[in-house]
Formats: structure tokens, sequence, C-alpha cells
């Protein structure tokens, strides 16, 4: 079965049981400050899991591509990838468990047809804090799952939320136990190394999860205690790459059809093959991280310093060193491989001819990369004395890698004790990663993801702000995307123009009229061509659905929106810009608070 095919059976399947289609988000989130990429189809529904009503209804489902640069390290074995699509379904406050496991089986055994006997199961096991999830194991022994493929499991695999662990999540973070289903690939043996017996969420490769049934039924309290929701949710969320893996019967996901053709690509390139295992990683990688690459360049961004940019650059850069490593020249290889990455998803994410606009893109951070390379040689090669702390600010600063570096070292004839350098290394990368791991955590604070007050304030405060600068500068600017926290907001625009200190003042001088005349904030679902027509303003990089939640503030603005806001624009206070900059070409970033 194509990619092709299984998009159209999953889709019909969920029309047919009054599902309507949500319009995939940008795979860089609006309004959300938790993550810097769109990691899974729910985290545009969070306001609605939450409670908001959704101008589509109940029952919904898309095909969402997905991100997760948390991943990026684990790319190389047979089944992690960065850059997925996630079939996804919700109820929100609709049907519950026993529909959503029954539907899901259904869909797996007798649409797509998958050997009931090559399926497991999972569910949620309980803890001391919150209990086992019996009424799945029942649903699941009911519909006539074996015992020995049904599987308990505590919070490290059958609970989820954004944030992980119950622990983890922030106030107001919607989650709740799961339920999975793995698919078992008979021909694969079980690894030792990954423990004495194998069972679905055992490393081996011998099981893969196709999907995963979560039912938002709680939300984080203030005091860290867990409240039922009132509506109960179903948020499904299944990979369609490696759907398409076990419906071939095929262990390692990158043969399947939405891969093996850039593999093709660069086996031809490298003249090397794909089944040599020593080979086999470093094109897993460089596929992966391309492709991650091509839909980043499509969503607008460009390598950079800074979060996604930065997450981009770092895609390409390590999927260069493993070209270097095959033999393989970066610039030759980068045009092909978009090419076929944009017929493989003509047309669903891409036209034909953005090819060149992605080409170009990459191939300007591989120029850049390149010049890089150099300035760390000669770094090097001035080095009197190599160490581990050397080396790993070499790649920190330059990007330079860690295995080229050792490799020139060698070149050159300077005697070098690896394995002290490479604990050296380890050390310094341990430190950087605790503290950035404490940034990201730091992610999870505010926010609308935890729809505290100020939050919400600083919402409303955001669309005052975007129609303000319309006034003050006129129809050519266009939002690029906001990020909101329960500290600050900040907006980011494009204008033709530069704005002067004098406007950008203007514009918050009219926030400040707009708070002080008391407005109404009210809250209407019209058809999307209606919405468009009076004027509502929207995100361009965003497909919206047929009908849409339009937030208007009193005779002032309109705007495209899940919510939530204030109800009175007087409920905001004083907002004062503190800091304007310039990003990028003709793109400005405003910060408030
Ligand atoms: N939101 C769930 C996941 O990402 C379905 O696994």
């Amino acid at each position: 079965m194509t990619h092709v095919q299984l998009r159209e059976k999953f889709t019909k399947f969920w029309k047919q049981r009054d599902h309507k289609e949500v319009p995939p988000i940008p795979l860089v989130p609006q309004n959300d400050p938790t993550t810097l990429f769109t990691g899974s189809g729910m985290q545009p529904l969070v306001p609605y899991l939450l409670g908001e009503p959704h101008p589509q209804g109940k029952r919904l489902y898309n095909i969402q591509p997905c991100f997760r640069s948390q991943d990026i390290e684990e790319v190389g074995d047979n089944r992690h990838t960065t850059f997925f699509e996630m079939m996804g379904n919700w109820s929100l406050g609709d049907y519950f468990k026993k529909e959503q496991l029954a539907w899901f089986w259904e869909f797996l055994t007798e649409v797509i047809k998958l050997p009931k006997e090559k399926l497991y199961v999972s569910v949620f096991a309980g803890t001391k804090d919150l209990p086992a999830d019996e009424e799945s194991l029942q649903i699941w022994k009911k519909i006539g799952i074996p015992e020995s493929h049904i599987f308990k499991y505590g919070v490290e695999n059958n609970w989820w939320s954004r944030a992980g662990a119950p622990e983890n999540m922030p106030i107001g973070e919607p989650g709740g136990p799961d339920s999975e289903v793995f698919f078992e690939f008979t021909q694969v043996p079980h690894n030792l190394k990954y423990g004495k017996t194998c069972h679905p969420n055992c490393d081996c490769g011998r099981f893969l999860e196709v999907g995963n049934s979560v039912f938002m039924q709680y939300k984080k309290e203030s005091d860290g205690t867990f409240q039922e929701l009132s509506a109960k949710n179903v948020d499904f969320g299944g990979g369609l790459e490696r759907t398409l893996a076990a419906l071939n019967n095929e262990p390692d996901v990158f043969k399947i059809d939405l891969f093996n053709k850039i593999i093709k690509v660069i086996e031809k390139y490298s003249k090397k093959s794909y089944s040599n295992d020593i080979y086999k990683l470093k094109m897993r990688v460089i596929t992966d991280h391309l492709k991650g690459a091509c839909f980043m360049a499509q969503a607008g961004i460009e390598p950079s310093n800074k979060e996604q940019g930065y997450i981009m650059r770092r895609l390409i850069r390590r999927a260069m060193v493993k070209m270097m490593e095959l033999d393989i020249v970066p610039l030759k290889i980068v045009e092909p491989i978009c090419t076929i990455i944009v017929n493989t998803y003509y047309p669903v994410y891409f036209k034909q001819n953005d090819f060149i606009k992605l080409t170009t893109i990459i191939g300007e951070e591989i120029d850049s990369f390149e010049l890089t390379v150099g300035k760390g040689v000669k770094i090097l090669q001035n080095q009197p004395l190599i160490n581990g702390k050397i080396l790993f600010d070499l790649k920190q600063s330059y990007g330079f890698p860690f295995e080229l570096a050792v490799e020139l070292l060698k070149q050159w004839g300077k005697s070098i004790n690896k394995l002290k350098i490479k604990q050296e290394f380890d050390t310094e990368f341990k430190k950087h990663k605790n503290l950035s791991r404490t940034s990201s955590a730091g992610m999870f604070k505010g926010g609308l993801a935890d729809h505290s007050a100020q939050t919400i304030k600083y919402h409303t405060a955001t669309h005052l702000l975007h129609q303000a600068l319309f006034d003050v500068l006129g129809d050519s600017i266009k939002q690029e995307g906001s990020h909101i926290t329960g500290e600050r907001l900040r907006f980011d625009f494009y204008s033709s123009i530069k704005p002067s200190y004098e406007q950008i003042k203007k514009a918050e001088l009219i926030i400040d009229k707009k708070v002080k005349e008391s407005l109404p904030v009210t809250l209407k679902i019209i058809p999307r061509e209606e919405a468009y027509n009076i004027g509502a303003r929207s995100f361009f990089r965003e497909k919206y659905p047929e009908t849409v939640k339009v937030y208007f503030i009193e005779g002032y603005s309109k705007e495209f929106c899940a919510g939530p806001h204030v109800k009175n624009t007087a409920e905001i206070g004083k907002i004062k810009i503190y800091k304007f900059e310039k990003i990028g070409s003709n793109l400005y970033r405003i910060y408030a608070k």
C-alpha cells in the first residue's frame, strides 16, 4: 500500500463516522510558547480539549505534519524520524473509550487489513495516585484480544500529555491514560542487549507502535492534583510512516515509499549500498534530516542561530557530515533529493516548482558550512595543545564536528589520546545539555497552554497590537507568528518599510486607548468565506477549515483565532512595548508586557 492509498482510507473511514477534517496547522505553531515545532496533531486543539467549543463540532480528524527535535539523536535506528505525519482523530466530549478502541481496531484489521495475530495492545497500569485503566482493558478483551497480547505499563509508556509524565505537566495542561497498538515483525529476532524478554515497548526493533489513543480526561490543578475534565476527550495519533511499514511487513521505515527513493539517490552518489550495515545509519540520517529541512524551508524557516532556524541548521550540518563520511559532495545531492521530496508529497504539501526554493535555502547553508569548516580547520591547526574542551567549543561555535576534528588531527600526524579527549568532550556536552534542559523546561512556565489569566490578557493584547500595526504601518504588514507566555508577549511581523520608533510608540498608545475604552471581546463561529469578507485578520501560513472562530474586539479588531480571550479589554491593563528589533529582511519583532 502506498502513502496516497493510506491517506485516502484513513480520511474515508473518519468521514463515514461523521468526523470533520481540521486542516493541518503550520510546522511552527502559532500562539504556543511550549514548543518550537508542531509535534503532534493535538497541538492546535488544546483550547478545545479544555472545553472551548470547536467551530467544526465534536468529531474531528486530520493528517498533521510533525517535527520532534528531541528525536534528532535517535535517528539511525529502523523507526525513528524527526519529521513524520500523524494521522489523528478526536472526540471533544462526544464518544469515548468503547467507540475509539473498537473503531481503531476495525480500521487496522478490516480496512487496511493488518493481520490480527501480529497486533498487541497496552493499557495504563495506574500509580498510587492515578487509577489503572481497567475500562480499556475490559474493552480490549471484549473485542477479542487474547490476554497474551495485552500489556500493562506505567506512566512512562501509557500516560500522555505534551509535557510527558504527570509530574512534568504545567498547571492547566490536559492529559490522561493512553492505550497503544503495536505491530510485531516476527522475522526480527529479539536482541538480548535490550533485556531478557521481548515485549511491545522493547527497543530491539521487533515491535513497532502504530497508534496511540489518549483519553484526555484530566487537567492538572495548581495543587498538583488531577481534576476530571467535564467533557472527556479522545486524542488519537498514529504514525503514517509506521503504519505503512507495518502494512508492508517492513521493519525498516526507511524502506517504504516515503523514504526509499531518497536512499537510492544517496546510494547512487556515494556508490555505496544501503544493505551494508556500515553505511545504513549514515544514509538514514541524511534522508531524515534533509527531509526535515525541506519541510522547514517550506514552512518559511531559514537556517540561523536561533530557535527553529538553529534546529534547521543542525539538521543540514549533521546531514553534511554524514555525506562527507560517505564521500558525497553535498551540493551535488541536494537538488535531486529536494526534487524527490517535492514530487513525493506533491500536491499534498508542495507545488512542483518548490524544489527550486528548497534547493536554494539548503544549498546556501551548505556553502556557509563549508566556509565554517574551513575556519575551524585553521583554528585547529593553530592549537598547540588539543583537548576535549577545545573540540567542544569548536563544535558549539562553528558547528565543527568532533569526528571530523579527530580525523584531521590524525591526518596531520598530531598524536592525540582519543579516549581522554572523548571523555573531556562528553563532560562539556553533558554540562551544556543540562543547561539547555533547564531552559527548555522554563518554556513550560507560562503561556497559552496553561491558560493563566495573565497569558489570556497578553493574548488579547496581541490582537490589539496586530490591528494597531495595521493602523500605523498600513496594509502591507503581515503577521509572521506570535509567542505568548505569562511574562510577556512577542509578535513577529513583515513590513515592507522599516517602522520608526515613533510608529511603534504610536501603536503602543493605540493599545492603551483601546484598553481604556473597555471594549467587549466576543466570539462568533462563522463560515470561513464570511470571515474573509468581513476583513477578519488571518495568519497567511495557516489553512482554515470551512467554519472558523473569529474574535471581535468591538469596533476595532476581528481575527481568526481559537481563543481564549478576556471578556473586555479593560481587563488587560497597561501594556508597554519594551523591545523592538529587526530579525530578518523586512521582518521585525516586538516584545511587550
Ligand atoms: N497526542 C498523542 C500522541 O502524540 C496521540 O501520541
